[in-house]
């Protein structure tokens, strides 16, 4: 029989994003974001809504802080919005943010909570976008001014850092697919960002490390493992693709084997430029990996994958709120490659979580129990895949409370707690009461 314990000392927490959830996007000398100016270009979020006020978090914080009491939880995986510490993106400092950052800190560590930061998580400062955002090597270096500054303010409470947040999201889906800020359709700008964010990411490794010694550092890597749809050689070269290009494009060059050889090949003249000495500070050293898992591709001949969340093949019963699949059988998979594959001494999953269109009942609360079940699945295998042997050492739901949710706006509720976003009342849902228990518990219900 399996034990459904977890280790001991297993975080369990959920995560969330500066700009999905702060709102307040003028007050306190905060400047503006890629994302503001994105929100404010009519068509590019379905529901026409803004990053104001989102889940107010910025004043409600220890709103949110009390419902992770609630459920027991002992981490809180967030991002610091660029923006409200340098408003123009380098030069001078917002003390203003740096205080509000101070302070859910401390309420985190107050409530027993462990606060694991990402530095970037897509809220780029306007002013940096005007002179070119992350495809001007200038960019790079005001992230390692910015990163040097929040690690020096919060690097003696804050032990857990992420570089970076899905740099495919920020390259692939925002620059040459531009589903996301800046919104641009070019796939050579789209592989020369992603080549500059994985050299920040490299740049900063050392700085985080000289401010926090005792901190470990790792970056957090979307990875959406790719499947044939049929046993055909095409189908089957096109799921090698997608795989190299959606996810060794980025873990490879992190772990100092460079970019794999057949997707450069394959991206012709559009493959970036690189500097002499970027492929070796790419490969600074790392304490763990951060995964975001959702689900899987499958891929087909004549369309492809190419490396896109959307999938070829749905299951009509197995999907979520927005049409992803639910496949945990991936996400063993997965995990069980990355251990053969690489040599991380730890892994989070950084992400994982499934939108539905949640009602409250007329008894007061959220019966999501189809959430449930998506949790119960992944915790199935994910105990599975640490009992042979991937040393997965936490994991955070997406998201706390249902938030702005990107293009989808506030339309698509990831939260094990509710947002009535009118009154900006969260609710446990039966999944967060759930999940509460099993994190206390540190074991899996039946
Ligand atoms: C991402 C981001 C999150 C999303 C979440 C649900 O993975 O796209 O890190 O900000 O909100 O994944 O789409």
């Amino acid at each position: 029989m399996t034990d459904k314990r977890f280790p001991k000392g297993f975080y369990w927490g959920t995560a969330t994003a500066s700009f999905q959830i702060e709102g307040a996007t003028k007050e306190d000398g905060r400047g503006e974001s890629i994302w503001d100016r994105f929100c404010a270009t009519p068509g590019k979020i379905i529901t026409g809504e803004t990053g104001d006020p989102a889940t107010d978090s910025y004043h409600r914080f220890m709103d949110d802080i009390a419902l992770m009491k609630e459920m027991g939880l002992n981490a809180y995986r967030f991002s610091i919005a660029w923006p409200r510490i340098l408003p123009d993106g380098d030069g001078s400092v917002c003390e203003k943010g740096l205080d509000y950052y101070d302070r859910v800190v401390d309420g985190l560590l107050d409530a027993g909570v462990r606060p694991f930061v990402t530095l970037y998580h897509w809220d780029l400062p306007q002013a940096l976008q005007e002179k070119g955002g992350w495809a001007n090597r200038a960019t790079l270096d005001a992230y390692v001014h910015y990163s040097d500054i929040v690690v020096k303010r919060l690097g003696d409470r804050v032990k857990n850092w992420m570089t970076h947040n899905e740099p495919w999201c920020v390259s692939i889906l925002s620059n040459e697919i531009g589903e996301h800020a800046p919104g641009n359709h070019d796939r050579k700008l789209a592989l020369q960002i992603a080549h500059n964010l994985l050299v920040s990411h490299g740049m900063v490794v050392p700085v985080i490390r000289q401010r926090c010694p005792d901190g470990e550092v790792g970056i957090v890597l979307n990875l959406t493992p790719s499947y044939p749809a049929t046993d055909s050689e095409t189908d089957q070269a096109l799921a090698r693709q997608a795989h190299a290009r959606s996810n060794l494009w980025f873990l490879d060059p992190v772990t100092g084997r460079g970019y794999p050889q057949d997707a450069w090949e394959g991206y012709g003249a559009d493959v970036p430029q690189i500097r002499p000495g970027d492929m070796q500070t790419i490969a600074a050293p790392i304490d763990f990996l951060g995964i975001n898992f959702y689900t899987r591709s499958v891929v087909h001949d004549p369309k492809g994958g190419e490396g896109s969340r959307v999938l070829n093949i749905r299951s009509e019963t197995n999907q979520t709120g927005r049409n992803w699949e639910i496949y945990p059988q991936a996400m063993y998979d997965l995990l069980v490659s990355i251990r053969m594959g690489y040599n991380f001494k730890n892994i989070y999953l950084t992400e994982n979580g499934a939108s539905y269109h949640d009602m409250v009942s007329p008894d007061g609360k959220v019966h999501d129990g189809i959430r449930i079940d998506y949790l119960h699945k992944h915790f199935s295998v994910l105990l599975r895949a640490i009992e042979s042997g991937v040393p997965v050492r936490g994991y955070f739901y997406w998201s706390l409370m249902d938030n702005f949710e990107w293009a989808f706006g506030t339309s698509s509720r990831f939260g094990v707690a509710y947002t009535d976003f009118d009154t900006q009342k969260r609710t446990l849902k039966d999944s967060g009461v759930w999940y509460g228990k099993v994190a206390r518990g540190n074991t899996l219900l039946d």
